[in-house]
């Protein structure tokens, strides 16, 4: 059998589900208890940890939908994935990042080694989980990946990294809701590459101590300060993606649209690019909404009119607000006057989670300018007022503290 995502042969690689997660000898997914010698005692291996294939068609040749209208569920994730570029130098943006994986790859090959461990932190859409595969594809390696919270207990993770190939990239997304037990075992993973597991308990209690391949730990968080000291200290490298600037998304834009053969003038590709909150996945779901609307109201072909009145009907403004982006504005400014106001308090009006607000709201919402961070809580600018033409009672407070008799 050819192992998944590389183009080594596996002399015993670990039996797989349908869905390509890896199962134990006895195919059931459940740990084995005593099962002698063998390299690894085979915990449960079913939370996440599925291999990828990094050698699917490239987009050309998979095209899915063409051509078709409205892409829905599966064919979409499908489609979006093949958007994904597959090679830095096919990758837009994040340039001093880009450029400095670059060295570590090319350095890790000449030295026939795995690429030193990698943190890469920044808002959702960013493009972490892509540069992960790019990774994997440029060291010619596999990738298995996973997520923080789908690590619940040590065998979980203990199962993954007793099945890594040498120098396989093992991919952990959300990496700080990793909770404390499993992250511990994670220390001696990533930095002696071995792990003891521990067999029974009190007066029987057994070690055993496994060694593991040499691999790369590619771990990403919307939330740097969240990672504790121990574990963030094990990365070599940690890179932060900030938002892509309006050339860069113009420039992502331009390179779906060819990629999915959708035709996009330039004023329409600037117009997605406008509202794509700096986040190039926002910009590949507005240019399919619209892909889809230009082929169906209109003649197929993207431009500026079209994508405006295709907005119109998603909900996303000019500056690419959403529905929730404007609500948490007006909360900030109709309930609390403005600020500052806590994200609690935010988020019980609006009936949202707050980690929903911190990762997805919130970080557009400072970084266009709309909103500040204050040690008192958050507080509306005034372009946020100016923008949703309300009055900004702090700035007319201001004002008036400046008129005679009233000092
Ligand atoms: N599609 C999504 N993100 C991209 C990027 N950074 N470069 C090229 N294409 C992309």
């Amino acid at each position: 059998m050819a192992r998944e995502g590389t183009k080594k042969q596996a002399p015993n690689p670990p039996l797989r589900s349908a869905q390509g997660q890896a199962l134990n000898q006895n195919g059931s997914g459940q740990a084995q208890a005593g099962q002698g010698e063998a390299k690894s005692p085979l915990p449960p291996f079913n939370k996440g940890g599925a291999r990828e294939d990094l050698n699917r068609p490239s987009p050309p040749q998979a095209e899915k939908g063409k051509g078709q209208g409205l892409l829905k569920g599966k064919e979409e994730v499908e489609e979006a994935l093949n958007l994904r570029p597959r090679r830095l130098a096919e990758y837009i943006g994040q340039g001093q990042v880009v450029e400095s994986l670059g060295i570590a790859i090319e350095a890790a090959k000449k030295r026939g080694d795995a690429v030193d461990h990698v943190l890469l932190y920044g808002p959702p859409g960013l493009g972490k989980t892509t540069l992960a595969h790019i990774i994997a594809k440029e060291m010619d390696v596999g990738i298995v990946t996973t997520s923080g919270p789908a690590l619940e207990k040590g065998g979980d993770l203990i199962g993954i990294l007793t099945h890594l190939k040498k120098g396989d990239v093992f991919f952990i997304d959300e990496i700080h809701r990793l909770p404390r037990t499993v992250e511990e075992y994670l220390y001696s993973a990533v930095e002696d590459f071995a792990i003891s597991i521990v067999f029974d308990k009190g007066s029987h209690a057994r070690s055993y101590r496994s060694r593991l391949e040499k691999f790369t730990l590619v771990g990403a968080t919307t939330r740097a300060g969240l990672i504790s000291s121990p574990l963030r200290e094990r990365f070599g490298i940690q890179r932060a993606l900030d938002f892509y600037t309006m050339e860069e998304l113009c420039q992502v834009v331009r390179r779906s649209a060819a990629l999915l053969q959708v035709p996009a003038d330039a004023e329409g590709v600037v117009e997605i690019a406008r509202r794509s909150r700096g986040t190039p996945r926002i910009a590949n779901r507005i240019l399919r909404r619209v892909r889809d609307y230009a082929q169906v109201r209109h003649a197929g072909v993207i431009t500026r009119p079209v994508t405006q009145e295709a907005l119109e009907l998603e909900g996303i403004d000019g500056e690419g607000l959403t529905t929730l982006d404007k609500k948490f504005l007006e909360t900030v400014i109709i309930h609390y006057k403005g600020g500052p106001v806590g994200l609690e308090a935010i988020a019980a009006v609006l009936q949202e989670e707050t980690d929903t607000l911190v990762d997805m709201v919130e970080p557009f919402l400072l970084k266009a300018g709309f909103i500040l961070r204050t040690p008192k809580g958050r507080k509306a600018t005034d372009k946020a007022h100016s923008y949703l033409g309300l009055p900004n009672a702090s700035a007319e407070e201001r004002q008036l503290s400046f008129l005679p008799g009233q000092r």
